[in-house]
């Protein structure tokens, strides 16, 4: 018995030393230690033995036991101990390492743009009037003496949605708004999105945008016109560059003019990005006619103004050096990303 007993230790004791999980060692337990276990099973056998060798034995059998139930204990935590380490290991992190950053994205170039424009005007005291995409044929063509059938209706192929509303064309129908509701004196510029049927090549679109100005008060003459748009193109692109002005026809004004600016590449000399002219057309602008303030309720005889129009992709296009119209709409995320 007593070597039976010895066996069972030594085999305890390995096998306790060689488990490596938490069921392992429970096993292992209930195996040696359990009501059914090898142990249990000997110590039955005790009433058959000689009253001398039973407390000899029974405090062997008592002392294995003491021994097992240690050794499994000290396993168990060491065990326990093993899985939450490689726990914690697999769920570390290191707090030195910089996080996920949420991509917020950028302002569109556009977008950028135009805010420049917005705070330049402000600067000059105007503001920032707003008007609907969806206009009537009356206040796009009609007040701005354009009537039906005017030729110059035929630069500007528009989409109609029935006779009387289209999209407007021309950012020029919020003049007409602007001075139907307000009383000179007016000073105002309307950024806003137009519409013209045409097919999308690297200078055209169907939808572009442009800027409109218009000031209206007492005495306004060509001077404060050029004297304006000079201060604008300086404030935007700098005071080296030049512009000039070149007589042109609008309905709505009279005189009429294109200001063009000096290209920033070449000053005037010529270059491939100019075309050799030397400078680049950016708008549209003259003195309004006295048809256009009288037909808005405004006196011609008191009042005088000036307007103008600016195509805003252009000179987006020409701030970030872009040669193809189409990126500004296509939202490619590797155009986008470069500005
Ligand atoms: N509306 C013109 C265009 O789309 C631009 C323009 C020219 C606007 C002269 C004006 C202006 O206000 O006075 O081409």
């Amino acid at each position: 018995m007593k070597e039976a007993l010895n066996r069972i230790r030594e085999e305890a004791i390995q096998a306790i030393a060689a488990a490596d999980s938490e069921n392992t060692i429970e096993e292992l337990r209930v195996r040696y230690l359990g009501k059914k276990g090898e142990l249990t099973a000997i110590l039955k056998q005790m009433g058959s033995l000689s009253p001398e060798e039973r407390p000899v034995l029974g405090q062997l059998a008592n002392d294995v036991r003491k021994e097992l139930d240690a050794k499994i204990t000290e396993k168990t935590a060491v065990i326990k101990q093993m899985a939450q380490d490689l726990r914690f290991k697999a769920e570390a992190i290191d707090v030195t390492l910089p996080g996920n950053r949420p991509k917020i994205g950028a302002r569109h170039p556009l977008e950028k743009v135009l805010d420049d424009v917005k705070e330049i005007f402000l600067g000059m005291g105007f503001d920032v009037a707003e008007g609907p995409e969806v206009e009537y044929d009356h206040y796009c063509f009609e007040m701005l003496n354009m009537p039906k059938h005017h030729p110059a209706r035929d630069t500007q192929d528009t989409f109609y949605i029935n006779e009387n509303v289209l999209l407007r064309t021309q950012t020029s129908s919020v003049q007409i708004r602007t001075m139907l509701n307000q009383k000179p004196p007016i000073r105002i510029i309307s950024p806003g999105r137009v519409y013209r049927v045409d097919t999308v090549d690297a200078t055209h679109s169907p939808i572009f945008h442009q800027i409109e100005g218009l000031v209206v008060d007492k005495g306004i003459t060509m001077a404060d016109l050029k004297g304006t748009l000079e201060e604008f193109i300086h404030k935007l692109y700098g005071k080296e560059i030049g512009v000039r002005f070149r007589p042109h026809h609008f309905p709505y004004t009279e005189p009429s003019a294109e200001m063009d600016m000096e290209c920033f590449k070449c000053h005037g000399k010529g270059c491939s990005l100019c075309k050799n002219e030397g400078y680049i057309e950016l708008l549209g602008c003259g003195m309004v006619r006295p048809e256009v303030l009288e037909g808005c309720g405004i006196d011609s005889s008191v009042y005088s103004g000036f307007a103008f129009g600016v195509g805003a992709d252009r000179i987006t296009m020409m701030r970030y050096g872009i040669n193809d119209l189409r990126v500004l709409f296509e939202n490619d995320m590797r155009f986008l990303e470069q500005l």
